[in-house]
Parts: C-alpha cells; sequence; structure tokens
C-alpha cells in the first residue's frame, strides 16, 4: 500500500508531512535552529507547511497563529500540533499572506520561510507554490514585506528565511528603511545557492 505521507523527526519530536505539502528542508532546519521565542511570546508562523516551525514555538510561546495559503498543509500542520501536544496553543488559517488578520492582533515573533526560488509562469500545484517566487523569486517576499510591520509589536522580531538567487540585500535594506534593525544571522550553503536567515528587530524609534 502507498503511504500518503513521510515521517520527519526534529529535536526529539515526529511530524508527518502529507502528499502535497513542503517537507522539512535545510532552509527549515536553519530557521529552526535559530528559533528563539521566550515564555509567553505571541509567534505568527507564516507559510506553516507541515506546521514544524510553529510546533517549536508553541513549546514556548503562550499563542501561535500558523498561516498556509495551501489547505493541505494546514490539515497537516494542525494534525502535527496535535500529535505533539500543542494543539491547544495554535490556531490555524488557510490563507494568502497577513490579508485576513486584525490589525490588531499584535505578535513578539514573526516567522517566514518564504518562497523564494526564481520561476517563470506560474505555480502549476499547491506544493510548488512552496518555493515559487516569480521571475525575480521575490513575488511573495515582497507582498509579505508590505504588511507585516503591522503585527509585530515594537522590539519584535521577524526571522526571515530567503535564498541569494532572490537578493537578500534588497530585502536588508528595505527591513532597514521600515526601521529595522536587520542583518543575516545565520546561512546555510547549498549547491547552487546560500540560504540565508534574515533576523530583523523593530526598532521603537520610526527612521529619519
Ligand atoms: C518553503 S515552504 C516552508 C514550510 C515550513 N514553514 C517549513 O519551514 O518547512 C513555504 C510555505 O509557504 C506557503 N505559502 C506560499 N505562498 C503563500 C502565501 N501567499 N500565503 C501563505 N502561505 C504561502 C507554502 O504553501 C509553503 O507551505
Amino acid at each position: 500500500m502507498t503511504r500518503l505521507f513521510k515521517e520527519v523527526f526534529y529535536g526529539g519530536l515526529s511530524f508527518i508531512v502529507f502528499d502535497g505539502v513542503y517537507e522539512p528542508a535545510e532552509d527549515t532546519f536553519l530557521l529552526a535552529r535559530n528559533l528563539s521565542v521566550s515564555f509567553g511570546d505571541r509567534v505568527l508562523d507564516v507559510g506553516t507547511g507541515c506546521g514544524i516551525l510553529a510546533v517549536l514555538a508553541a513549546l514556548k510561546a503562550s499563542y501561535v497563529l500558523a498561516i498556509d495559503i495551501n489547505p493541505h498543509a494546514v490539515r497537516c500542520a494542525r494534525e502535527n500540533a496535535h500529535r505533539n501536544g500543542v494543539l491547544d496553543k495554535i490556531d490555524f488559517i488557510c490563507c494568502n499572506l497577513l490579508s485576513p488578520l486584525r490589525r490588531r492582533q499584535m505578535f513578539d515573533l514573526i516567522v517566514f520561510n518564504a518562497p523564494y526560488l526564481p520561476e517563470e509562469g506560474e505555480p502549476r500545484s499547491w506544493l510548488e507554490r512552496a518555493w515559487y517566487g516569480g521571475v525575480d523569486g521575490r513575488k511573495v517576499i515582497e507582498s509579505f514585506l508590505e504588511s507585516f510591520s503591522d503585527y509585530l509589536k515594537p522590539g519584535g522580531r521577524l526571522l526571515l528565511v530567503q535564498s541569494s538567487l532572490s537578493d537578500v540585500e534588497k530585502t536588508m535594506l528595505m527591513l532597514r528603511g521600515m526601521g529595522y534593525d536587520a542583518k543575516v544571522a545565520d546561512v546555510a550553503e547549498s549547491f547552487f545557492e546560500t540560504i540565508t536567515l534574515i533576523s530583523a528587530i523593530k526598532l521603537d524609534v520610526e527612521p529619519h
């Protein structure tokens, strides 16, 4: 019989990955190993996939909101929250980026392992949306950058994963222009790209 899911292990926990859902990879683990959550934090996991980052965050956070455009991912993430005993701390929404969120919902930490690969045309499946970044790899990243700050508390932190193929420096400049203290926190070398984790803290003062 064909199994309709895989199983992935990380940090002593087990996660199932449904067909059509992104399987945790180097980019996921880059973010996971730098995921510092304080007790009581409110965390937003954008593009949750199988929910691995949401579940890890929920081990300390008081509340996690996990969102994904892929309905299979949202079902899968809910299953993994249940499996790992943190279902009561996580809400799930199937949506396009932050479109349905209420402005008053504020977070201490926002994480996004973004789709960042340059590709022509349109994504042909839910799974392809996991890496599809449009012609320059920045389509989803730039839409996200337009709105995420409305949901981050002053002093809060963004952890964003993207690739050297989709202009990391441009993202850093945009974040600094928005009043963020942005730096490259960690990288993972792959054979054709450098996967980069950007950490950006929202400064309490307006940029000049
Ligand atoms: C690289 S995968 C990361 C999955 C998971 N967070 C991980 O690290 O393994 C990117 C995820 O973003 C989701 N995604 C892509 N475009 C999105 C959008 N416009 N709004 C919400 N989620 C999106 C994809 O469906 C996919 O699950």
